[in-house]
């Protein structure tokens, strides 16, 4: 049974395909060219809170012919203590596929293990690669220019600002990596990458492109893409006061576009926090294209699911 848990979980090629069938998928939403989950019932749960991955996969299996089943994980047995393996054995009794928000790695390897079931992890507080995938076909829209081939990742110089230890920079990272972009990791010392990332790259043999910098300046200089995200991730936010007080010089904003290219474009997974780690200037600009890249979480997220399913006929 295939899953998509990590980024590296499909090969480059297996990801390139999902791409171009996302591409597909956008320019004829609606026209019901895909039925692929018909049939189907597949479970959204959700132990931390979501707008656009909610509201993108409970659309996106409904766009495919499948029928979504939302739940928050507080409204379940296992919130009173029933195990990971029990709710994902009885899971595997009625579903036909997990998409999971949580916040332990081997929580959603563990549903996968004992449910049976294909599961796609949306969001845990290693990874986040549907984010991630999302944004690689969205530079490839971007810079393709109404036409669509990933090639146009190869060398992109992508510098990401702020917590350099989150979900977010280690799937970026991957993603990345996977397509020949370069990431170049931006942010205080104390949050840089731990040795996890070197390991993620390892067991799935890919070549690390990624670096670190504690210099803004230097990251953002020549690079194609300026990408931020939230300095308190979901879970940490005991750590507030601190984080913000250390991330501060790390706000992406106009004068750090401009050490950038000059067609280069801000990205940010959402939601953001103007003022924070992006001023209200870049984050409105017309050169952010955060709401781009949040539609086509919708898009880039029923290709996964279709490829799934059609891997595991
Ligand atoms: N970017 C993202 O995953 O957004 P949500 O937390 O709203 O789902
Ligand atoms: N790093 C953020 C991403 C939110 C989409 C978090 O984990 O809260």
């Amino acid at each position: 049974m295939r899953s998509f848990l990590k980024d590296t979980d499909f090969s480059p090629s297996e990801a390139a395909e999902v791409f171009s069938l996302a591409y597909r998928l956008k320019k004829q939403r609606n026209a019901g060219i895909l039925n692929v989950l018909r049939g189907g019932s597949w479970g959204l749960l959700f132990f931390k809170k979501s707008t656009r991955t909610r509201l993108s996969f409970e659309v996106g299996v409904h766009e495919l012919g499948g029928h979504p089943v939302m739940m928050n994980a507080n409204d379940l047995q296992i919130s009173r203590g029933e195990t990971v393996e029990d709710t994902a054995k009885i899971m595997g009794r009625f579903l036909h596929g997990i998409i999971i928000r949580t916040f332990k790695q081997e929580d959603v390897e563990d549903f996968a293990k004992y449910s049976g079931l294909p599961v796609i992890n949306a969001l845990t507080d290693l990874l986040h690669p549907c984010q991630t995938y999302t944004d690689m076909f969205t530079i490839c829209e971007h810079f393709g220019k109404g036409s669509f081939d990933c090639d146009i990742l190869k060398g992109k110089r992508i510098a990401f600002f702020g917590d350099t230890a989150c979900n977010m920079a280690y799937s970026l990272s991957l993603s990345a990596a996977m397509f020949g972009a370069e990431v170049v990791l931006c942010g205080p010392g104390e949050f840089r990458p731990s040795k996890e990332l070197d390991a993620l790259f390892k067991s799935a043999k890919l070549k690390p492109t990624w670096s670190f910098t504690d210099d803004p300046s230097a990251a953002a200089k020549g690079s194609d893409v300026l990408y931020t995200d939230v300095w308190v991730s979901m879970g940490k936010e005991d750590e507030k006061e601190e984080r913000l007080k250390r991330m501060a010089p790390y706000q992406v904003n106009e004068k750090l576009f401009k050490l950038a290219k000059k067609d280069s474009i801000f990205m940010h997974c959402l939601p953001a926090h103007a003022g924070e780690e992006v001023s209200p200037e870049v984050l409105g600009s017309p050169r952010s294209i955060v709401f781009d890249e949040a539609e086509n979480r919708l898009h880039v997220q029923k290709a996964i699911m279709a490829t799934l399913a059609e891997m595991n006929r």
